[in-house]
């Protein structure tokens, strides 16, 4: 369930058990602590160690093809911003144009059993507040418009379905969404992404953005990124090979092969039971006017 914190507005997500320490939130600025004026904000000191620590690790940026290598501070500065910026329109938009969103706010994964030491600023909130305002971030998930791996990268056919893609209305049920997301080394193998993924699906982006599929690809030989596509009912649609991957020469260059990986959602809105077992566990405070869930 979407939840939001009172003192800054902050909607998160909450897991369901065994993973209810972890939260899913915005992206989050704060202002740096000497020199307020005439500076523009940051992620939080502890945010950035996160992302530069695990994409200089290769048992992940071995596993992803768009972010720099090596990952420097100023990356994941940039990252930040961008995404906060991206969230705040998305929120806006719904607010002032109703109805639908337009993509997912939440794309910081937070452990709220492992205290940061600069967080967001939680003002008088009760400890639970707290807890959510100094929870850890310990990974990155994005939401996006599909890409269309399975078209040859810069041709003419990929641009044109990026295009027509990114000029359906918010909610159309033709959009095709696509995702990319990665955990910090110590929290890999403990089902945590596997159970992000079915509340982003589950408590926002059916009942908040109307998605009916979600796209993405994982390298040939990416076991944990395949497990939780299948763990979370994804179908194997093609595999490509020396496909569309093609790799910078920081990453070893050359082209791999990818699995292109699809998930629909079932006619009456309804999932099967892995997705349903992702059980709600607070109120909902955010309301769409329309639900495709009965
Ligand atoms: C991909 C990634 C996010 C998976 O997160 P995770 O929380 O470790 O995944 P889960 O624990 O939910 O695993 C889901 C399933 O994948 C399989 N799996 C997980 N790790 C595996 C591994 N190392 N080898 C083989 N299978 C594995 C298991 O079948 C597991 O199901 P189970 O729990 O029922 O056994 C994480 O490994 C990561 O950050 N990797 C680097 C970045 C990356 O690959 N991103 C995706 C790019 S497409």
């Amino acid at each position: 369930m979407v939840l939001i914190l009172t003192d800054n507005s902050e909607p998160y997500i909450r897991l369901p058990a065994p993973h209810s320490h972890i939260i899913l939130t915005p992206p989050r600025l704060v202002e740096a602590r000497e020199e307020k004026d005439n500076v523009e904000k940051s992620p939080p000191e502890s945010d950035i160690n996160t992302a530069v620590s695990a994409l200089n690790d290769k048992r992940v940026y071995l596993k992803l093809e768009s972010t720099p290598y090596p990952y420097m501070r100023e990356h994941a500065i940039a990252f930040a911003r961008q995404g906060h910026a991206d969230t705040q329109r998305i929120l806006q938009q719904q607010q002032q144009q109703g109805e639908w969103f337009d993509g997912c706010p939440f794309r910081d994964i937070r452990d709220t059993s492992s205290p940061s030491s600069s967080f967001l600023d939680a003002g008088d909130a009760d400890i639970e507040h707290q807890e959510i305002a100094q929870a850890t971030k310990i990974g990155d998930l994005l939401l996006h418009h599909y890409p269309f791996y399975e078209l040859p990268v810069d041709s003419p056919e990929r641009k044109t379905a990026q295009e027509k893609n990114a000029a359906l209305p918010a909610g159309h049920e033709d959009l095709i969404w696509g995702i990319g997301f990665w955990l910090l080394p110590t929290y890999h193998g403990k089902g945590i992404m596997s159970a992000v993924l079915k509340a982003v699906i589950e408590d926002w982006a059916i009942p908040k953005m109307n998605m009916r599929v979600l796209k993405s690809s994982a390298y040939v030989g990416n076991e944990a990124s395949v497990g939780v596509f299948r763990k979370c009912g994804f179908m194997h649609e093609a595999t490509i090979e020396k496909g569309s991957a093609v790799l910078s020469e920081s990453r070893g260059g050359g082209k791999r092969d990818i699995h292109v990986l699809r998930w629909e959602r079932k006619a009456d809105g309804h999932q099967d039971n892995t997705i349903l077992m992702c059980r709600r566990r607070h109120t909902k405070i955010i309301q769409n006017k329309h639900s495709t869930r009965k």
